[in-house]
């Protein structure tokens, strides 16, 4: 085991082109699959403030305003996804940004064509998983372990 190898949490997020295309279940199922877990996930309209915010990183970029206007344009999912390096597993099965160069048997590689309805966000860094999963989720969203009969009150 490499020294950087560690249980972590990482923040994923289903565009609403994944949401209108119903293909939240393959995606979710991808992820368990993989062996992470799911720790916290919403179903909501994200708000242009909180848009602009997640992807402050671009606001220079030429394509930032069109990015916020399609990422507001209908309902996402937001998740917690915890596991084994998971900032690097999920961003392996989530493939390259640009689909057309995402691997074959990566989510985008498989399931979509086009660069900013590219199916799915994953945090690209523990840095910014920390930072988007505190954009998006409060402490009362997160559930610890999913276990049956357990409760936790
Ligand atoms: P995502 O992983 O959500 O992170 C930033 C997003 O910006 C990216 O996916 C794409 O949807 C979008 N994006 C990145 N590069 C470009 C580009 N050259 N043109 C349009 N959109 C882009």
């Amino acid at each position: 085991m490499a020294s950087e190898d560690h249980i972590e949490r990482t923040f994923v997020m289903i565009k609403p082109d994944g949401v209108q295309r119903r293909l939240v279940g393959k995606i979710v199922a991808r992820l368990e699959q993989k062996g992470l877990e799911l720790r916290a996930l919403k179903l909501k309209n994200l708000d242009i403030e909180t848009a602009r915010k997640h992807y402050t990183e671009h606001k220079d970029k030429p394509f930032y305003d069109h990015l916020v206007y399609y990422i507001t344009s209908g309902p996402i999912i937001v998740m917690a996804v915890e596991g084994f390096n998971a900032v690097r597993a999920v961003r392996q099965l989530v493939g390259a940004t640009n689909p057309i160069e995402a691997v074959p048997g990566s989510l985008r590689g498989d399931f979509c064509l086009d660069t900013v309805r590219n199916l799915v966000h994953a945090a690209d860094s523990p840095e910014a998983a920390s930072r988007e999963l505190s954009l998006h989720f409060g402490a009362e969203d997160y559930v610890s372990e999913v276990r049956i009969g357990e409760h936790n009150d």
